[in-house]
């Protein structure tokens, strides 16, 4: 069990995923993951697009011949959160998710609900599992491009290309960018 080298590295696959198997929730995936968003709607596959702003919700769809589905809520508001995850169905495959920490509430209700299917995190690259941690969640992690003696953070479409990547890859972890050594992580 290898693992790739380059802008992703991943390990352990877990989950074959294809367009055909149901519908994937997108959870805060309307900013820097547009892209990402997009590029799964071109691929044909289903998505529930969750996030406040619904001109920004809209917009994913715009030229896609995917089907897209949106539920415009704030996930601090669990009621809200949990009514806006009820309208994609039951027919519900994955779940690829960029949540702030202060919504710990939403990740633990997506982690009660869809204890059996994909569920795949987004993280920042100060991200670290603590004991409570899900271990059965994959996680991308989101580092920066180092540039010779100095760094830069990844674009939005950097972001969007190496979320996309390791989600259909089904592997447990990957990381987009790197993450070492610490001490070239971009100051600002
Ligand atoms: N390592 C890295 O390179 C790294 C890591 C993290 C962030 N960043 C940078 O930091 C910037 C800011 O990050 P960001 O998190 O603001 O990214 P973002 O992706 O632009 O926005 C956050 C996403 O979550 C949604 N959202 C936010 N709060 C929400 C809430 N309370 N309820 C429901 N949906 C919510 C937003 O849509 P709505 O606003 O419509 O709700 C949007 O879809 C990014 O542009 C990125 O460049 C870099």
């Amino acid at each position: 069990m290898g693992c790739q080298t380059g802008r992703i590295r991943s390990c352990m696959s877990a989950y074959p995923l294809h367009p055909e198997q149901g519908t994937v929730i997108c959870v805060g995936t309307s900013g820097m993951l547009a892209g990402c968003t997009r590029k799964l709607l071109d691929e044909g596959w289903r998505i529930h697009a969750i996030a406040r702003s619904q001109h920004k919700l809209d917009a994913l769809g715009a030229g896609s011949s995917g089907q897209l589905t949106t539920a415009s809520c704030d996930y601090h508001d669990l009621d809200a959160f949990e009514r806006a995850l009820d309208r994609a169905g039951t027919h519900v495959s994955a779940i690829l998710y960029w949540i702030h920490s202060s919504g710990q509430g939403a990740i633990d209700m997506i982690h009660r609900r869809y204890a059996s299917i994909d569920r795949c995190r987004v993280v920042a690259s100060s991200y670290e599992p603590t004991q409570d941690s899900d271990v059965s969640e994959r996680i991308v992690k989101l580092g920066f491009v180092i540039l010779g003696a100095r760094s830069r953070w990844l674009t939005h479409e950097e972001i969007s290309e190496g979320v996309h990547r390791a989600f259909i890859s089904g592997d447990a972890k990957a990381v987009v960018g790197v993450v070492e050594p610490l001490e070239l992580r971009p100051q600002s």
